[in-house]
Protein backbone atom coordinates (compact mmCIF):
# COMPACT_ATOMS: atom_id res chain seq x y z
CA UNK A 1 0.00 0.00 0.00
CA UNK A 2 1.25 3.26 -0.72
CA UNK A 3 2.16 5.60 2.47
CA UNK A 4 2.67 9.15 2.26
CA UNK A 5 4.29 11.70 5.11
CA UNK A 6 3.59 15.31 5.38
CA UNK A 7 5.26 18.13 8.74
CA UNK A 8 4.04 21.24 9.10
CA UNK A 9 5.05 23.37 12.57
CA UNK A 10 3.25 25.90 14.75
CA UNK A 11 3.43 29.78 14.47
CA UNK A 12 3.29 32.60 16.59
CA UNK A 13 2.05 36.29 15.46
CA UNK A 14 4.64 38.55 16.35
CA UNK A 15 2.87 41.90 15.62
CA UNK A 16 -0.72 42.95 13.89
CA UNK A 17 -3.22 39.92 14.61
CA UNK A 18 -6.78 40.98 13.74
CA UNK A 19 -5.68 43.70 12.44
CA UNK A 20 -4.38 41.70 9.91
CA UNK A 21 -8.30 40.52 9.04
CA UNK A 22 -8.80 44.14 8.05
CA UNK A 23 -5.80 44.81 5.24
CA UNK A 24 -3.64 45.75 7.88
CA UNK A 25 0.17 44.10 7.69
CA UNK A 26 1.32 41.74 10.23
CA UNK A 27 4.55 39.82 11.88
CA UNK A 28 5.03 36.00 11.98
CA UNK A 29 7.30 33.98 12.82
CA UNK A 30 7.64 29.97 12.44
CA UNK A 31 7.89 27.98 16.23
CA UNK A 32 10.25 24.71 14.72
CA UNK A 33 9.80 22.96 18.20
CA UNK A 34 6.52 22.80 17.77
CA UNK A 35 5.47 20.40 14.62
CA UNK A 36 3.25 17.82 13.69
CA UNK A 37 3.94 14.63 11.59
CA UNK A 38 0.63 13.49 9.52
CA UNK A 39 1.28 9.81 7.93
CA UNK A 40 -1.00 8.48 5.65
CA UNK A 41 -1.73 5.39 3.91
CA UNK A 42 -3.10 3.45 1.76
CA UNK A 43 -6.50 1.30 1.81
CA UNK A 44 -7.97 -1.11 0.19
CA UNK A 45 -11.87 -0.59 1.39
CA UNK A 46 -13.63 2.27 0.97
CA UNK A 47 -13.10 3.91 4.67
CA UNK A 48 -11.22 6.83 6.20
CA UNK A 49 -9.96 6.28 9.41
CA UNK A 50 -8.70 9.14 11.38
CA UNK A 51 -6.33 9.03 14.46
CA UNK A 52 -5.42 12.18 16.52
CA UNK A 53 -4.99 13.01 19.84
CA UNK A 54 -6.45 16.10 18.98
CA UNK A 55 -10.03 14.78 20.16
CA UNK A 56 -8.71 13.16 23.23
CA UNK A 57 -11.20 14.40 25.98
CA UNK A 58 -12.85 16.48 23.65
CA UNK A 59 -15.41 14.10 22.40
CA UNK A 60 -18.11 16.23 23.03
CA UNK A 61 -17.43 18.83 20.32
CA UNK A 62 -15.49 16.03 18.10
CA UNK A 63 -17.72 16.83 15.04
CA UNK A 64 -16.51 20.10 14.92
CA UNK A 65 -12.71 19.29 15.58
CA UNK A 66 -13.27 16.55 12.80
CA UNK A 67 -15.26 19.09 9.81
CA UNK A 68 -11.60 21.11 8.95
CA UNK A 69 -9.89 17.64 9.18
CA UNK A 70 -12.08 16.37 6.49
CA UNK A 71 -12.68 19.35 4.53
CA UNK A 72 -8.10 19.25 4.22
CA UNK A 73 -8.15 15.35 3.75
CA UNK A 74 -11.12 16.14 0.75
CA UNK A 75 -9.58 19.28 -0.71
CA UNK A 76 -6.27 17.44 -0.79
CA UNK A 77 -7.39 14.33 -2.75
CA UNK A 78 -9.19 16.67 -5.10
CA UNK A 79 -5.67 17.75 -6.49
CA UNK A 80 -4.16 14.62 -6.70
CA UNK A 81 -4.80 12.30 -10.16
CA UNK A 82 -4.10 9.17 -8.27
CA UNK A 83 -6.04 9.44 -5.52
CA UNK A 84 -6.68 6.13 -3.22
CA UNK A 85 -10.31 4.37 -2.43
CA UNK A 86 -10.02 4.70 1.29
CA UNK A 87 -7.62 6.23 3.63
CA UNK A 88 -5.33 5.80 7.12
CA UNK A 89 -5.03 8.68 8.62
CA UNK A 90 -2.53 9.68 11.73
CA UNK A 91 -1.82 13.10 13.33
CA UNK A 92 0.61 12.60 15.57
CA UNK A 93 1.01 16.79 17.23
CA UNK A 94 3.16 18.85 19.50
CA UNK A 95 1.40 21.71 18.94
CA UNK A 96 -1.51 22.93 21.68
CA UNK A 97 -4.86 23.40 20.22
CA UNK A 98 -6.82 26.32 19.88
CA UNK A 99 -4.29 28.14 21.90
CA UNK A 100 -3.54 30.76 18.88
CA UNK A 101 -0.43 28.67 17.88
CA UNK A 102 -1.90 27.78 14.30
CA UNK A 103 -2.56 24.18 15.21
CA UNK A 104 -5.03 23.78 12.90
CA UNK A 105 -3.66 25.34 10.01
CA UNK A 106 -0.70 23.09 10.75
CA UNK A 107 -2.85 19.74 10.88
CA UNK A 108 -3.98 20.78 7.25
CA UNK A 109 -0.85 21.70 5.95
CA UNK A 110 0.52 18.50 7.29
CA UNK A 111 -2.32 16.67 5.08
CA UNK A 112 -1.89 18.26 2.27
CA UNK A 113 1.54 17.13 2.24
CA UNK A 114 1.11 13.65 3.05
CA UNK A 115 -1.23 13.21 0.59
CA UNK A 116 0.71 14.78 -1.95
CA UNK A 117 3.81 12.68 -0.68
CA UNK A 118 1.44 9.04 -0.85
CA UNK A 119 -0.16 10.15 -4.42
CA UNK A 120 4.06 11.01 -5.73
CA UNK A 121 2.56 14.26 -6.57
CA UNK A 122 4.01 16.36 -4.05
CA UNK A 123 1.40 19.39 -4.06
CA UNK A 124 2.85 22.90 -4.63
CA UNK A 125 3.28 25.87 -2.08
CA UNK A 126 -0.06 27.37 -3.87
CA UNK A 127 -1.80 23.80 -3.82
CA UNK A 128 -0.75 23.56 -0.08
CA UNK A 129 -2.49 27.01 1.19
CA UNK A 130 -5.57 26.33 -0.99
CA UNK A 131 -6.28 22.92 1.07
CA UNK A 132 -5.40 25.11 4.12
CA UNK A 133 -7.82 27.68 3.55
CA UNK A 134 -10.84 25.17 2.25
CA UNK A 135 -9.89 23.78 6.14
CA UNK A 136 -9.97 27.41 7.61
CA UNK A 137 -12.79 29.11 6.63
CA UNK A 138 -14.41 25.90 8.09
CA UNK A 139 -12.22 25.96 11.57
CA UNK A 140 -12.45 30.30 11.98
CA UNK A 141 -14.89 31.10 9.20
CA UNK A 142 -13.59 34.37 7.60
CA UNK A 143 -9.32 34.21 8.32
CA UNK A 144 -6.65 36.27 6.32
CA UNK A 145 -4.86 33.37 5.68
CA UNK A 146 -1.54 34.56 7.70
CA UNK A 147 -1.81 31.57 9.79
CA UNK A 148 -1.91 29.46 6.67
CA UNK A 149 1.39 31.18 4.90
CA UNK A 150 3.03 31.21 8.49
CA UNK A 151 2.98 27.78 9.43
CA UNK A 152 4.40 27.10 5.89
CA UNK A 153 7.11 29.66 6.04
CA UNK A 154 10.79 28.67 7.57
CA UNK A 155 11.18 32.25 8.22
CA UNK A 156 9.71 35.55 9.77
CA UNK A 157 7.10 36.78 7.49
CA UNK A 158 5.45 40.03 6.61
CA UNK A 159 2.01 39.47 5.42
CA UNK A 160 -0.51 41.41 4.29
CA UNK A 161 -3.84 40.84 1.95
CA UNK A 162 -2.57 37.56 0.96
CA UNK A 163 0.96 39.08 0.15
CA UNK A 164 4.18 37.61 1.84
CA UNK A 165 7.63 39.09 1.89
CA UNK A 166 10.52 37.56 4.28
CA UNK A 167 11.72 39.74 7.33
CA UNK A 168 15.63 40.37 7.69
CA UNK A 169 16.32 39.96 11.22
CA UNK A 170 19.59 41.93 11.93
CA UNK A 171 20.37 39.92 15.03
CA UNK A 172 18.97 36.98 16.76
CA UNK A 173 16.08 37.31 18.87
CA UNK A 174 14.59 35.12 21.48
CA UNK A 175 10.42 35.01 22.59
CA UNK A 176 9.43 33.24 25.37
CA UNK A 177 6.01 31.39 25.00
CA UNK A 178 3.46 31.29 27.54
CA UNK A 179 0.42 29.08 27.23
CA UNK A 180 -2.39 30.47 29.76
CA UNK A 181 -3.90 27.10 30.10
CA UNK A 182 -6.93 28.40 28.50
CA UNK A 183 -8.29 27.55 25.03
CA UNK A 184 -8.94 30.34 22.83
CA UNK A 185 -11.48 30.64 19.82
CA UNK A 186 -9.85 32.44 17.33
CA UNK A 187 -13.24 32.32 15.26
CA UNK A 188 -14.97 33.27 18.41
CA UNK A 189 -12.48 36.41 18.95
CA UNK A 190 -12.06 37.49 15.61
CA UNK A 191 -16.55 37.62 15.20
CA UNK A 192 -16.01 39.95 18.65
CA UNK A 193 -13.86 42.52 17.01
CA UNK A 194 -16.43 42.15 14.18
CA UNK A 195 -18.88 43.68 16.27
CA UNK A 196 -16.70 45.79 18.34
CA UNK A 197 -16.32 47.77 14.82
CA UNK A 198 -19.88 47.24 13.78
CA UNK A 199 -20.69 49.27 17.38
CA UNK A 200 -18.00 51.46 17.51
CA UNK A 201 -16.47 51.98 13.64
CA UNK A 202 -14.03 55.15 14.13
CA UNK A 203 -12.53 53.73 17.63
CA UNK A 204 -11.97 50.30 16.08
CA UNK A 205 -10.51 51.89 12.74
CA UNK A 206 -8.56 53.70 14.50
CA UNK A 207 -6.85 50.94 16.60
CA UNK A 208 -6.63 48.61 13.43
CA UNK A 209 -4.70 51.85 11.45
CA UNK A 210 -2.04 52.04 14.65
CA UNK A 211 -1.39 47.93 14.75
CA UNK A 212 -0.39 48.55 10.88
CA UNK A 213 1.86 51.09 11.88
CA UNK A 214 3.25 49.54 14.72
CA UNK A 215 4.32 46.28 12.22
CA UNK A 216 5.89 48.68 9.19
CA UNK A 217 7.85 50.68 12.14
CA UNK A 218 9.19 46.88 13.41
CA UNK A 219 10.78 46.70 10.14
CA UNK A 220 13.83 48.95 10.87
CA UNK A 221 13.81 47.49 14.45
CA UNK A 222 13.93 43.96 13.34
CA UNK A 223 16.77 44.61 10.74
CA UNK A 224 18.79 46.33 13.21
CA UNK A 225 17.89 44.01 15.73
CA UNK A 226 16.81 46.79 17.93
CA UNK A 227 15.53 44.80 21.28
CA UNK A 228 14.15 47.43 23.42
CA UNK A 229 12.31 49.37 20.66
CA UNK A 230 11.07 46.10 19.61
CA UNK A 231 9.86 45.39 23.09
CA UNK A 232 8.19 48.90 23.32
CA UNK A 233 6.27 48.04 20.10
CA UNK A 234 5.00 44.70 21.82
CA UNK A 235 3.68 46.54 24.54
CA UNK A 236 2.06 49.25 22.59
CA UNK A 237 0.34 46.64 20.94
CA UNK A 238 -1.14 44.45 23.62
CA UNK A 239 -2.75 47.59 24.60
CA UNK A 240 -4.63 48.57 21.51
CA UNK A 241 -5.08 44.54 21.58
CA UNK A 242 -6.72 45.04 25.01
CA UNK A 243 -9.17 47.98 23.75
CA UNK A 244 -10.44 45.87 21.21
CA UNK A 245 -11.52 43.27 24.06
CA UNK A 246 -9.86 40.19 23.19
CA UNK A 247 -7.04 40.29 25.82
CA UNK A 248 -8.28 38.68 29.60
CA UNK A 249 -7.36 38.51 33.26
CA UNK A 250 -4.96 35.87 32.86
CA UNK A 251 -2.85 37.32 29.82
CA UNK A 252 -2.89 40.51 31.11
CA UNK A 253 -1.58 38.99 34.36
CA UNK A 254 1.38 37.22 32.16
CA UNK A 255 2.17 40.03 30.44
CA UNK A 256 2.15 41.85 33.56
CA UNK A 257 4.64 39.22 34.98
CA UNK A 258 6.57 39.20 31.70
CA UNK A 259 7.50 43.33 32.19
CA UNK A 260 8.80 42.59 36.13
CA UNK A 261 10.87 39.86 34.85
CA UNK A 262 13.13 41.89 32.52
CA UNK A 263 11.20 41.53 29.49
CA UNK A 264 11.54 43.56 26.49
CA UNK A 265 8.36 43.94 26.05
CA UNK A 266 5.62 40.68 25.90
CA UNK A 267 1.66 41.20 24.58
CA UNK A 268 -0.96 38.14 23.59
CA UNK A 269 -0.47 36.22 20.12
CA UNK A 270 -2.96 34.87 18.18
CA UNK A 271 -6.26 35.09 18.22
CA UNK A 272 -6.57 36.01 22.03
CA UNK A 273 -9.84 35.46 24.80
CA UNK A 274 -7.30 32.65 26.01
CA UNK A 275 -4.35 31.27 24.40
CA UNK A 276 -0.80 32.82 24.63
CA UNK A 277 1.53 35.79 25.83
CA UNK A 278 4.93 36.14 23.98
CA UNK A 279 7.48 37.77 26.12
CA UNK A 280 10.71 39.10 23.86
CA UNK A 281 14.14 38.84 26.29
CA UNK A 282 16.28 41.08 26.89
CA UNK A 283 18.82 38.53 25.83
CA UNK A 284 18.98 35.36 25.23
CA UNK A 285 21.05 34.24 28.83
CA UNK A 286 17.05 35.83 30.35
CA UNK A 287 14.97 33.44 28.72
CA UNK A 288 15.41 30.83 31.48
CA UNK A 289 14.66 33.35 34.07
CA UNK A 290 11.42 34.10 32.29
CA UNK A 291 9.92 31.24 31.49
CA UNK A 292 10.32 30.37 35.48
CA UNK A 293 8.75 33.56 35.94
CA UNK A 294 6.07 33.26 33.72
CA UNK A 295 5.45 29.80 34.96
CA UNK A 296 5.14 31.22 38.67
CA UNK A 297 2.16 33.68 37.33
CA UNK A 298 0.56 30.72 36.26
CA UNK A 299 1.71 29.39 32.96
CA UNK A 300 1.01 25.87 32.27
CA UNK A 301 3.56 25.85 29.71
CA UNK A 302 6.62 27.81 28.35
CA UNK A 303 8.66 27.79 25.01
CA UNK A 304 11.75 29.71 24.05
CA UNK A 305 12.12 30.58 20.09
CA UNK A 306 14.95 32.32 18.53
CA UNK A 307 14.09 34.26 15.67
CA UNK A 308 16.83 34.51 12.86
CA UNK A 309 17.23 35.29 9.67
CA UNK A 310 17.89 31.78 7.70
C1 LIG B 1 -5.16 34.20 14.38
O1 LIG B 1 -3.97 33.44 14.57
C2 LIG B 1 -4.87 35.51 13.73
C3 LIG B 1 -6.04 36.45 13.59
O2 LIG B 1 -5.50 37.68 13.08
C4 LIG B 1 -7.10 35.91 12.66
C5 LIG B 1 -6.69 35.88 11.20
O3 LIG B 1 -5.65 36.44 10.83
O4 LIG B 1 -7.46 35.31 10.41
C6 LIG B 1 -6.69 36.77 14.93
Amino acid sequence: ARTGIGRAHAKSILLGEHAVVYGAPAIAVPLHALDLTVRVSERADEQLHLRSALFTGFAADAPQRLHPLVTAIHAALALTTSAPLGLDVEIDSAIPFERGLGSSAAVAAGIARAIGDLTETPLDPEAVHDVVMAAETIAHGRSSGLDGRAVASDVPIRFRAGEVTPVPVGAPLTFVLADSGHEGSTAEAVGAVRELRETFPSRVDGVIGRLGAIVEESLDRFATGDVPALGALMDEAHGLLTELEVSDATLDRLVGAAREAGAAGAKLTGGGRGGCVLALAPDAARAAHLETMLRDAGATRTWQTTVETA
